[in-house]
């Protein structure tokens, strides 16, 4: 059976929240399938204008709205769109600053991220994501980056273990997990999934307590928090009056971190106002965390724990 890259998650409200202009200029720094960005295409204007100037009797073809899709991972490469309004970037979005200036582009009207991993990162055994196949412990989403899943597990403290599972996982036994690791790990190299959850001693029916404890390894393996607080500030900078930001996020660290810096416009979450009390935040929030639908849900049970936040930079 061919595998199913990705299947998009709030496909419709994302690309409604956006509000796209037929001619501007958009940025998904997480291209993955490419299902938003195909939509995002479908809202970009294809046809060429001609610019008539009658005084040097010439014609000249402007084309209008351009899409930059940013990914760390070369599979995504593998879902390349063959359109002259689209530019793929290999690379971790933690960058967009430094490739705008790269393509020249000083400011965007809208830019999407939908967060994390994607359905071939979970599916794809050999990459390491899932409790599900015996695999190395890998979890890198960029395949040249150095550091592994294994060389945390094997190389982190107890306590820096405890800290991530607690705080990326929401693991309420983090410390017992950690120490149960520490423990098998001074006995032999933790190399595979399958020995990380017979060392976690998380028994095999509490799969939930699996996700976690795979999903936090992963964040830090990838520093997806790290990555995302650079991107944001990227692209309030970079966002025109009027531009508009839409993230997915799926879990409640990332989405805090998402929902305090779209009501503040900065990291810290600070909400500064003015003399007379009006917020000074340069957004407007346009969506505050919308789910998906039980039926897409029915649909598409990964899509349970999507949130959607819009803003528009104010003008
Ligand atoms: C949830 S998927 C996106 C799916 C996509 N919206 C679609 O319609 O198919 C997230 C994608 O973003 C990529 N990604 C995650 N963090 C990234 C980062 N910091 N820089 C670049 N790409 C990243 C992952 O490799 C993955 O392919």
């Amino acid at each position: 059976m061919e595998e199913i890259y990705h299947i998009p998650a709030m496909l419709k409200e994302t690309i409604e929240g956006l509000a796209i202009k037929p001619n501007g200029v958009y940025v998904d720094v997480t291209f993955g399938g490419g299902g938003h960005s195909r939509a995002i295409l479908e809202e970009i204007d294809n046809s060429q204008f001609t610019i008539h100037n009658s005084q040097r009797a010439c014609k000249e073809s402007v084309q209008k709205g351009h899409l930059y899709s940013f990914d760390q991972d070369k599979d995504a490469l593998s879902n390349a769109i063959d359109d002259e309004r689209w530019t793929f970037v290999h690379s971790n979005f933690r960058y967009l600053r430094n490739w705008m200036d790269y393509y020249g582009v000083t400011e965007i009207d809208g830019l999407l991220a939908d967060l994390g991993v994607s359905f071939h990162h979970f599916d794809c055994p050999e990459r390491g994501f899932s409790f599900r196949f015996s695999a190395p412990l890998d979890m890198r989403m960029n395949q040249t980056a150095k550091r592994t899943a294994a060389d945390i597990v094997n190389g982190y403290s107890e306590e820096e273990l405890a800290n991530i599972f607690w705080l990326y996982g929401e693991l309420k036994n983090g410390r017992g997990i950690a120490r149960n690791i520490c423990k098998a790990r001074s006995l032999k190299p933790i190399l595979r999934t399958e020995e990380l959850v017979a060392a976690s001693r998380i028994p095999a029916e509490m799969s939930k307590e699996l996700a976690r404890l795979f999903q936090a390894l992963r964040i830090e393996v990838n520093d997806e928090l790290g990555a995302l607080r650079e991107m944001l500030v990227a692209a309030r900078d970079l966002l025109k009056p009027g531009g508009r930001i839409a993230i997915l996020t799926y879990h409640s660290l990332e989405d805090r971190l998402v929902k305090n810096f779209l009501r503040s416009g900065n990291l810290e979450g600070t909400i500064e106002k003015d003399f007379y009390g009006n917020n000074l935040s340069p957004f407007v929030l346009i969506e505050k965390g919308r789910e998906a639908s039980p039926e897409e849900v029915e649909r598409n049970p990964r899509a349970r724990s999507a949130k959607l936040r819009v803003a528009e930079k104010k003008s």
